[in-house]
């Protein structure tokens, strides 16, 4: 698919001299679909003319003529107090203010993709920053960030340090936000820009994702559109605290601003230091929300996740099915079930650790990663025996970054955790949960060690489940000095990548899952060392399809880990028929979260013939391109989705009701991303009705398709015993030659 890719997209990065304007420097970074402008002329401020749809160098040199934007492409603090910037900085002798000029610019290849870094420097202090910017010829997407570093005697507090800046033009722009809970992440939020500060933002220190996330899309035509309109998307890249803040003034611009979240945290930057900001990552669109989806979803699976171009397993999750009961015959009675329904990979949960202190609850035992011999007397190898008997993968639970006061690891080394320095702690989860102080180099190490130790006692371990269930609460470093006690947040990040690089060296193929109870981690900024997270602790059918909406709006399904569950569903006590929570599922990445014994053979059969059905259409879902049809947040009673493969010769529609009253009117959904000439045959996958439907094994042009969609029965056809309230639809879509 790379090579297809690489002949399409044909990027190109020009810089030119503007003739016009002979000291004009113009600098024009392209992907396929998009053109970011500046006017990087030396000695003067960095100008952002414009960013949008792809121009030519032609029109970019006339940009000015045209209106552009004009505006300081990095803005800093100090000569002009009154705008928002993207960088303030107390300079060693005192000094507030900075004044950035260009002092060059440099294009190159840095291994990944085509790098251009414009160096500004200050006008009087040693001060430098760079501003990068990255494409790639596969993606559709732009990275931008920034390395802040000086050579002045004495420390530079930095008090403000965004990763980018993007000015957007004043008028009906619309911005879409996720936004939720615990147990309800990823919700979409869509209003009209209105003149003050929108700020979103996170404190958590840990997790990122639960309340808000750091990824937007602004709609620049009104209203925003699945498949039309002119679309920014923007995500930033970070595990941490961050802060995006879009301020509309008087100006004829809405100014957009994203990084680290500075609050409590300002950095005190050494002399020869570098602070590199997180990536911003940017991507335009004229084709609607899903235009930009589908370019983040690609540059995701080729640049920005682990293993993002391969396949996951299919997989039974121990969690909901017996939590913290964890014993030798009921994981081996799990494998076995998981193996004859067709699954690839059993995962065993929370429970299984901790000797002095065993894990029966969450109140105990966190730090202590050693097997509970009472629960498992054959310890992991004899799991991973019989994961072999039985002909699957096996995968555990870890929380690595945590530990319980109840753990020998904290009586060891109190000195470990985050906590401030003459104040009883705060504790979290189970009320005896501390975080360790990732920033300390020796916490680092014992991070390191916990996955390194499972890995090498037990290479056959083929996925991690790596958890982190609490916040930072307490602001203290037992181990950053006095004056540097504001680096807290920042430098565990830097710990936890640093941890992270150091676990993917040596251990590239283990699949490993971001969970951070629940989607406390559903982020770029984990996703390079991660194969995907764990969307919500919530795995209510009908709540799912309005979370994992909102998750796809940045991520592709490849990333978003999504298992049937048990029903009443454990978290909403919500009844839902097993044939809705798989169709659900099957939109993700399926995997299953429930007890097989507790499940009838027929239910069974149900899902052993739904996970065939999958991994027939699991390429298509994984890795292909996502069309968001029919949103549930219109209150239309249904929504609806598809995935098409990149040949668009194979399509998968989902359709899911999600309000049920008697004689409503249900939109019919045409369908999208369809070869309008292609020829398709229908076929529905997941089949209870007791008869096809009339559609069923017909044939009908994309064209068609697309104008018209099908009618999606409200109900299935089945024995007035198993009637529900409940319908959903999965078909596949086969080009037919
Ligand atoms: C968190 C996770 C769950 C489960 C539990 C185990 O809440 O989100 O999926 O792993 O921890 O304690």
């Amino acid at each position: 698919m790379n090579r297809i890719l690489n002949r399409i997209f044909a990027v190109s990065l020009a810089v030119f001299m503007a003739s016009a304007v002979a000291t004009a420097e113009i600098v024009k970074v392209d992907t396929k679909s998009s053109s970011m402008v500046l006017d990087a002329t030396k000695g003067k401020k960095l100008k952002h003319l414009y960013y949008g749809a792809n121009i030519t160098d032609a029109d970019a040199s006339s940009l000015k003529s045209a209106g552009a934007a004009n505006r300081d492409a990095y803005p800093d603090y100090g000569l002009i107090t009154v705008p928002e910037t993207a960088l303030s900085a107390v300079h060693s002798d005192g000094n507030m203010t900075l004044d950035l000029r260009v002092d060059g610019v440099e294009h190159r290849k840095d291994g990944k993709g085509d790098l251009t870094v414009i160096r500004l420097k200050d006008a009087y202090y040693p001060f430098t920053v760079n501003v990068n910017y990255r494409t790639y010829p596969d993606a559709d997407v732009m990275e931008t960030w920034t390395d802040i570093l000086h050579g002045e005697k004495g420390t530079v507090k930095l008090t403000r340090f965004a990763s980018g800046y993007i000015p957007v033009r004043y008028g009906n722009v619309w911005l879409s936000n996720l936004y939720g809970a615990w147990g309800n992440e990823t919700h979409v939020d869509a209003q009209p820009l209105a003149h003050g500060m929108k700020v979103i933002k996170n404190r958590d220190g840990v997790r990122n994702s639960h309340f808000a996330h750091s990824e937007v899309m602004f709609s620049l035509d009104g209203k925003p559109q699945e498949n039309t309109g002119r679309t920014i998307g923007a995500a930033l890249c970070y595990s941490g605290n961050y802060k995006l803040r879009i301020d509309t003034d008087a100006s004829d611009y809405h100014h957009f601003f994203a990084g680290i979240n500075e609050e409590d945290s300002p950095y005190n930057l050494k002399k020869g230091e570098v602070f590199t900001t997180p990536v911003l990552a940017l991507s335009y669109s004229n084709d609607g929300l899903s235009g930009v989806s589908r370019n983040f979803h690609r540059w995701a699976r080729n640049h920005r996740m682990a293993h993002g171009n391969e396949l996951r397993k299919i997989l039974l999750n121990s969690w909901e099915g017996v939590y913290f009961d964890i014993n030798e015959a009921g994981m081996d009675k799990m494998m076995e079930d998981i193996a004859s329904m067709g699954g690839e990979l059993f995962v065993m949960d929370d429970g299984w650790f901790g000797v002095k202190y065993p894990r029966d609850n969450d109140k105990v035992g966190l730090g202590d990663w050693r097997v509970d011999k009472r629960k498992l007397p054959n310890g992991i190898d004899g799991l991973i025996k019989s994961a072999r008997k039985h002909g699957v993968k096996f995968g555990i639970w870890i929380e690595p970054e945590m530990v319980n006061v109840k753990s020998e690891l904290f009586e060891k080394h109190p000195e470990y955790v985050v906590k401030a320095a003459n104040r009883e702690p705060k504790y979290g989860r189970g009320g005896g949960q501390m975080v360790l102080d990732l920033g300390n180099p020796a916490v680092q190490d014992i991070v390191f060690t916990i996955v390194d130790t499972l890995m090498t006692k037990y290479p056959d371990i083929d996925y991690i489940k790596w958890d982190a269930n609490m916040s930072q609460l307490n602001h203290g470093s037992q181990y950053l000095s006095a004056d540097n006690q504001s680096h807290l947040f920042i430098d565990y990040h830097k710990g936890l990548a640093k941890n992270l690089d150091r676990i993917r060296a040596k251990y590239p193929d283990v699949t490993i899952q971001a969970c951070a109870g629940g989607g406390g981690r559903a982020n770029y900024g984990v996703l390079p060392w991660f194969d995907e997270f764990w969307v919500s602790d919530n795995t209510d059918a009908l709540q799912r399809v309005y979370i994992q909406w909102g998750t796809s709006y940045f991520y592709p399904a490849v990333a978003m880990a999504s298992h049937i569950s048990a029903t009443p569903n454990h978290q909403t006590h919500r009844v839902t028929p097993l044939k809705y929570r798989i169709d659900v599922a099957m939109s993700g990445r399926l995997g299953m979260e429930i007890q097989p014994q507790n499940m009838t053979e027929e239910e069974k059969a149900l899902c052993r013939k739904a996970i065939e059905e999958y991994k027939s259409i699991r390429p298509v879902v994984q890795q292909g391109d996502i069309y968001r049809l029919l949103s549930p947040y219109d209150n239309q009673g249904a929504a609806s989705l598809m995935y098409t493969s990149p040949e668009k010769d194979r399509a998968v529609f989902f359709w899911w009701k999600t309000e049920a009253f008697r004689n409503k009117q249900y939109p019919r959904v045409p369908m999208a991303g369809l070869d309008p000439d292609k020829t398709y045959r229908v076929t529905e996958l997941n089949r209870i009705d007791n008869k096809p439907m009339k559609f069923e094994g017909k044939t009908f042009t994309g064209r068609f398709l697309m104008d018209n969609g099908l009618e999606m029965p409200v109900n299935h056809s089945v024995d007035n015993s198993q009637r529900n309230e409940w319908a959903s639809r999965v078909l596949l879509l086969e080009a037919v030659k």
